[in-house]
């Protein structure tokens, strides 16, 4: 019997969609030239509706180096699983139940789901109530619990330290701060380690809550030194220390009553009040998971698919494919879910920023 394969794409897209999927049918079919696969379109919402598509081999080719997702994607917060499918219709099935109907209905052998954070918890859920579930670890974020490094990851560090690198001759030439913020949600990666490529000079994330008298101390001092500019990478969820006293709630509250659309322009303020030196600010947004996948991201997701695809066929599932010590493993999707993974402050590129005089605006 040819084995019949449910796939989708879930949450934010990024780079790399595409060829992980590639990764996992192309080895599939390798497998067993009947193979069926069958493409869920906007995520869950397509197995919620039995929206999708039957996929020939064709599909999966020239699609290498494709950004974005074939499939489409969508956000489905995991707390609405439990929701009616039909607003408002309390006599018909829940989103969960209509997910586990089109599965056996479509009589599928197993699912591959590729997202981030609110993808696992939900797959993990379909996992438990008894579907054949194999993931793949996607985000620009990097801040998946269970594996090393995400797809997506390394193809937006490319494009955000690009941005600095731009930033950079222009801030020379007028002898300006510029602002930088950087995507990554509640974690730090992709604001350090584009920040360490791109030479800022002072790095500010989410785990480390800085003091803006503090990060004035760290421009004084290259001020001192007669660097005309500096660079400050901020990502998008970084906090000051008064921010991150706050409670949750205070803290949505604090944001959602600010002039600003986000911590960047804050920053700018704030800094514009109490320097000589004119600050610019730089948001390049979702720019930075758009475009083509990295040769790097086009590697890993071809090796993450191809795990994928030996999963489904030595019938091991309830995992996530990831990516530990050079090595792909399968992490259990229960690890996996509701767990996020942040920046350790003992890891070694924070002691390195330190190290080359980086600032992370919490020094006193
Ligand atoms: O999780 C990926 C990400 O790009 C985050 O870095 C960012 O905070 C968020 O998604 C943006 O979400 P949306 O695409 O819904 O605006």
């Amino acid at each position: 019997m040819a084995l019949r394969v449910g796939m989708l794409t879930s949450g934010g897209d990024c780079q790399g969609l595409n060829p992980a999927m590639r990764g996992v049918a192309k080895a599939l079919y390798e497998h067993a030239e009947d193979t069926q696969i069958i493409g869920f379109l906007n995520g869950y919402e397509g197995l919620m509706t039995g929206h999708s598509l039957k996929m020939r081999e064709s599909d999966f080719s020239g699609i290498l180096t494709r950004g974005g997702t074939i499939l489409g994607t969508s956000r489905q917060p995991f707390k609405s699983m439990n929701d009616p499918l039909e607003e408002g219709r309390l006599d018909g099935p829940t989103k969960l139940e209509a997910m586990i109907d089109t599965y056996k209905t479509m009589s599928l052998d197993a699912l591959v789901i590729l997202g981030g954070n609110g993808t696992h918890k939900t797959a993990n859920l379909l996992h438990e109530n008894g579907l054949n579930v194999v993931t793949l670890p996607k985000t620009i974020d990097n801040d998946i619990w269970g594996t090393k490094r995400t797809f997506g990851y390394q193809s937006a560090i490319d494009i955000a330290t690009q941005v600095i690198d731009g930033i950079h001759t222009t801030a020379t030439s007028h002898g300006r701060v510029f602002i930088i913020e950087i995507m990554g949600h509640k974690v730090g990666w992709m604001t350090l380690e584009a920040g360490i490529a791109g030479g800022a000079d002072v790095i500010l994330i989410p785990e480390i809550p800085y003091d803006p008298l503090a990060l004035l101390k760290a421009l004084n001092r290259r001020d001192k030194k007669n660097k005309r500019f500096s660079i400050i990478a901020i990502a998008e969820g970084a906090k000051t220390k008064a921010e991150a006293a706050m409670s949750k709630a205070e803290y949505e509250e604090h944001r959602k009553n600010s002039r600003h659309p986000s911590v960047a322009y804050e920053l700018a303020e704030t800094l514009d009040a109490m320097m000589v030196q004119e600050v610019r600010c730089t948001v390049p947004g979702h720019f930075q998971r758009g475009g083509e996948p990295c040769p790097y991201d086009r590697v890993l997701t071809t090796r993450l698919g191809v795990a994928a695809a030996n999963a489904i066929i030595n019938r091991e599932f309830g995992v996530m494919m990831a990516y530990i010590n050079d090595e792909i493993a399968h992490v259990p999707l229960a690890e996996v879910a509701g767990r996020l993974k942040y920046v350790p402050l003992d890891h070694d590129l924070i002691q390195v920023a330190r190290q080359t005089g980086i600032s992370f605006g919490d020094e006193v």
